[in-house]
């Protein structure tokens, strides 16, 4: 099996992405040519093979460092510079886990109430800081690293603050870099032609996972074999490009405007958010676009599955859906069984929970007439995390071609900041 397969068999209607076959090609020639507007951005494509092989061995150097000096990392970062590798630290070590490093998300809002809890916690920890911004001017970052900077200098000196330091962002220009350089910490670079939310496979995700103890080169590997099928010219055989055609179809002539990404359990949440990212910031523009939302099933459907059963139809679901579990839990026997639950008992857990899914399908898409589009993967593992990770990117890109958008900007983002700058006083605003 393929690590990711898209299965069309529970959509409402048939469609024939096969009728894309002659379009599809054309945009694929222009992502791989460079000639599509946003061009500038595309080091994405082929970054899981031609990434820098000495930074990659300075990412997992240093990793190690971390791991054997500190208690926690603390990533200070927002959007495509935290999104994915919190996605895959969660994904991979769970979000109970006995990793011996804490990681800690910082830098990703503007809560006093977070900060403030999150800077105390921190006051008895040995903690290291990944500062990550390209721009190295985002305020909810910058700020962030602001006070925890103060906090370690002040504590444990200038120097040792220094060493707990790494700062990933542009290899040439922006006010994160001249401070590195000025205070002296590790440096690790975010291409200048890779937009944060194509970021994951560089050093912005790849030094957060290394230092939770999973091996970034795996990643790479699996956004490699990604990169390979997705050369794949028959649409048909393209598990990415078809599932890009497939919501483009239900978007564009079946006129669903919601995308509801349907994950199973709380360690694949936060795909779901870089998902969300990924797809609303590259494709929500001019007007135009799926709304990315998501559900986190089975315990949504204890909440919005009401709606998605039965309320209004403007949506269509994608499920990813793992065929294999890397853990499990079995059922056992009460000799009361006031629970009602010895007819279940030798069970696992995962096979509820499959069961739970192949309820839910059909309640969905058969009962409930809501298109489903199913992504089969065999099981969580880093690699097939850097695989799901390139499928998605490429997938999005040719979806949002095909919408007649440029998926590598985001002109909208920049309109909050305008008026915020201008009431805080921010000089030119
Ligand atoms: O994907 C993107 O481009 C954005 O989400 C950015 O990553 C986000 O705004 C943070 O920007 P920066 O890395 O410059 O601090």
């Amino acid at each position: 099996m393929a690590v990711v397969v898209t299965n069309l068999d529970h959509l409402v209607k048939k469609i024939d992405p096969a009728r894309y076959q002659d379009r599809v090609e054309k945009i694929d020639k222009m992502i791989r040519e460079g000639t599509g507007a946003g061009s500038d951005f595309l080091g994405w494509v082929d970054h899981p093979v031609n990434y820098d092989k000495e930074e990659l061995a300075l990412i997992k150097e240093k990793a190690q460092y971390v791991r054997d000096n500190y208690e926690a990392l603390v990533v200070c970062g927002i959007g495509g510079s935290y999104l994915g590798a919190r996605a895959a630290i969660e994904a991979i070590n769970g979000v109970f886990n006995h990793d011996k490093v804490e990681m800690i998300w910082l830098g990703m809002n503007l809560d006093p109430c977070y900060l403030s809890q999150v800077l105390d916690y921190l006051k008895t920890k040995k903690f290291a800081v990944n500062v990550i911004s390209k721009s190295g001017t985002t305020t909810e970052t910058a700020i962030a690293f602001r006070l925890v900077k103060d906090l370690l200098e002040k504590r444990d000196g200038k120097e040792a603050a220094r060493k707990a330091i790494f700062a990933t962002t542009d290899k040439e220009k922006g006010a994160l870099l001249t401070l590195a350089k000025k205070e002296g910490y590790t440096t690790f670079v975010l291409p200048s032609n890779i937009g944060g939310r194509f970021s994951v496979q560089t050093a912005v995700g790849l030094f957060p996972i290394a230092c939770a103890g999973i091996d970034p080169q795996e990643i790479l590997e699996g956004s490699a074999e990604a990169r390979l099928d997705a050369m794949e010219k028959d649409i048909m055989k393209n598990e990415a490009y078809k599932y890009a055609v497939a919501r483009h179809i239900i978007y564009a002539r079946e006129h669903k405007n919601v995308e509801f990404f349907i994950t199973y359990g709380p360690n694949v949440r936060q795909l779901s958010e870089w998902w969300k990212q990924l797809y609303g910031e590259s494709e929500g523009k001019d007007g135009k676009s799926l709304l990315p939302s998501s559900a986190t099933f089975t315990t949504d459907l204890h909440s919005l599955g009401q709606y998605i059963q039965d309320g209004s139809s403007v949506f269509f679901e994608t499920v990813l859906h793992f065929v294999n579990h890397r853990h499990d839990v079995t059922i056992g026997h009460d000799d009361d069984n006031l629970d009602g639950l010895n007819y279940l008992e030798g069970k696992t857990v995962s096979y509820v929970q499959e069961k739970a899914y192949e309820g839910t399908l059909a309640a969905h898409s058969i009962d409930g007439h809501r298109s489903n589009i199913v992504l089969d993967v065999e099981k969580m593992s880093a690699h097939n995390l850097g695989y799901l990770f390139y499928f998605f990117e490429i997938a999005c890109a040719m979806s949002a071609y095909l919408n007649g958008v440029n998926p590598f900007d985001q002109p909208g983002v920049e309109v909050y900041k305008k008026n915020m700058f201008h009431l805080l006083g921010k000089p030119g605003f």
